[in-house]
């Protein structure tokens, strides 16, 4: 029956931004809201599936049926990721992760400095690139935010972190991307198809995408 298209199946969803802290009054971040993460765990629920969501965070409500698990660093996405990565049947990682987090985090608030401050950052550890070193059984799908050259990083992410799919977001696009209720996307999987879903609103992309999916896991039963 269409409308339980993921009866049985277990689905992890990463949403939402990360905070990287610098002391307690500050944190370095970006501009998503959850929405697209959140969707997809709305949406995977109301399809029969048991949904974990690892949120970053935000202001949204936890959907219908959801077991959500709050984090706030990318440090902390990744240890939680990885606890509930064993057993799942999918995996999309919808979250904007910091790429980098400042070496030095102070106890105490940084006092103003005359002239200029230099923060210096590391990198944070690429969480997808390892739950696709890691992958067992699951379908595996990551995010790529991009601005130029979308299809070609896109198929870079894919091939590069062993994805089964990509869905490729073009955040320059009007009326998609970051915090926004609507989105236009691309999904790439690893055979090579190649799907442009129109701007629609974020609850209907996600179900647009789980029905991609699920083609997938029927062509290719792992
Ligand atoms: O939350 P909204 O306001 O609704 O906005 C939705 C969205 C624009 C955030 C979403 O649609 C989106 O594109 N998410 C991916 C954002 C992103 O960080 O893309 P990226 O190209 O930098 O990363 C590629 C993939 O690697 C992503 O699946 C990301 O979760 C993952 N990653 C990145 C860095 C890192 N350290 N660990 C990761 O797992």
């Amino acid at each position: 029956e269409s409308s339980y298209l993921l009866k049985g199946k277990k689905v992890l969803i990463s949403a939402g931004p990360t905070r990287e802290k610098i002391d307690p009054v500050r944190f370095f971040t970006n501009h998503s809201t959850g929405k697209m993460g959140f969707a997809l765990a709305e949406e995977a629920a109301r399809l029969g599936a048991e949904v974990t969501l690892v949120s970053g965070p935000v202001q949204l409500e936890t959907p219908r049926g959801v077991y959500r698990v709050n984090v706030t660093s990318a440090a902390e996405m990744y240890d939680q990721m990885l606890v509930h990565y064993p057993g799942k049947d999918i995996v999309i990682k919808s979250a904007a992760v910091a790429d980098y987090r400042p070496v030095q985090t102070f106890d105490k608030k940084l006092k103003k400095q005359k002239d200029q401050l230099a923060v210096e950052m590391e990198r944070t550890t690429d969480i997808l690139k390892e739950l696709g070193n890691k992958k067992d059984k699951q379908y595996l799908v990551g995010f790529a935010a991009e601005t130029n050259d979308v299809i070609d990083y896109g198929k870079t992410k894919l091939v590069s972190k062993n994805l089964d799919a990509i869905v490729i977001n073009d955040v320059t696009v009007e009326g998609a991307g970051f915090a926004s209720d609507t989105n236009q996307v691309i999904y790439l999987n690893s055979r090579g198809i190649e799907k442009h879903l129109a701007i629609a609103s974020k609850k209907n992309i996600a179900r647009k995408l789980f029905e991609l999916i699920n083609e997938d896991l029927k062509d290719e039963p792992k």
